[in-house]
């Protein structure tokens, strides 16, 4: 069995489900933490123990504090110690800047940038070294007026990042992947990514696995922390000018 363990949050589906079999596939066992997606989540654990890695499953609803607070004791204990943390679990809801409402506000910022704070911090506290990725979004570069909960808490997120790289050097890096097009909204198909395309300077869109290679490259990496690593076909160089 290996010797290093990844906890991957939202792992059981989209791009948190590549994330994990990319990094099973490397070799490292994989945490597979989600909320509701049980089945998928246990056809994920099926997969990964055919690759030959360690799998264990972990429900937890990150707006709950008491779920969130057992969240790495747990898998700590499920898998004898965590050598990465991946936070890829987010919300992503419809909203515009002119009608937020505070709570909306809050429930974007407790599950897409409280819990992963509380995780990492959590992590450092207790091990002695490690990696942590945070996934953001290319929009942190420039705004999102559709979705502007989930925004702020993307920027939120990136700023702690940051932080959290400085405080927590010199025994844990801490990085960011801000992907841009590459997996259609919930309810939504490919026409929605189609449609978009035009607006990436590398005129396509992403896929699942540039999203999982640039999270393994900063799992694997020693000498890079604090940085976002834009998968975004360069759409943030497009914000930059409108910004
Ligand atoms: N899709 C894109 O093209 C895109 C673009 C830019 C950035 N991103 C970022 O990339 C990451 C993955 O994106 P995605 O589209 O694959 O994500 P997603 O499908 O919207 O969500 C990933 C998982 O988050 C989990 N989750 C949501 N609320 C939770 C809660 N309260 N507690 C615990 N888990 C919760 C869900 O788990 P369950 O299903 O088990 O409930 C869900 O499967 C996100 O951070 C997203 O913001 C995605």
């Amino acid at each position: 069995m290996s010797e290093t363990t990844a906890l991957v949050t939202g792992a059981a589906r989209r791009i948190g489900r590549e994330i994990a079999f990319s990094l099973a596939e490397e070799g490292v066992n994989v945490v597979i933490h989600y909320r509701t997606s049980s089945e998928e989540a246990a056809e994920l654990h099926d997969k990964l123990r055919e690759v030959g890695v360690g799998a264990p499953l972990l429900q937890a609803d990150l707006k709950d504090a008491t779920d969130l607070n057992g969240l790495i004791p747990e898998a700590t204990k499920k898998a004898g110690k965590i050598d990465y943390l991946v936070n890829n679990a987010a919300v992503f809801p419809r909203g515009s800047l002119e009608e937020l409402e505070f709570a909306e506000l809050v429930d974007n910022i407790r599950i897409n940038s409280w819990a992963p704070f509380y995780l990492a911090r959590s992590f450092v506290k207790s091990h002695e070294g490690g990696k942590v990725v945070n996934i953001l979004d290319t929009r942190v570069a420039g705004y999102d007026w559709d979705h502007a909960g989930y925004y702020f808490s993307k920027v939120l997120l990136a700023r702690m990042t940051k932080m959290m790289a400085l405080k927590f050097a010199p025994e844990f890096a801490v990085n960011g992947v801000a992907p841009g097009l590459i997996t259609p909204p919930e309810g939504l198909d490919e026409e929605y990514l189609r449609n978009r395309t035009d607006r990436v300077p590398l005129k396509k869109r992403g896929r699942e696995e540039d999203v999982a290679r640039a999270v393994s490259y900063l799992l694997k990496t020693n000498f890079v922390t604090g940085q976002i690593l834009y998968i975004d076909g360069g759409r943030n160089l497009l914000h930059e000018l409108e910004g």
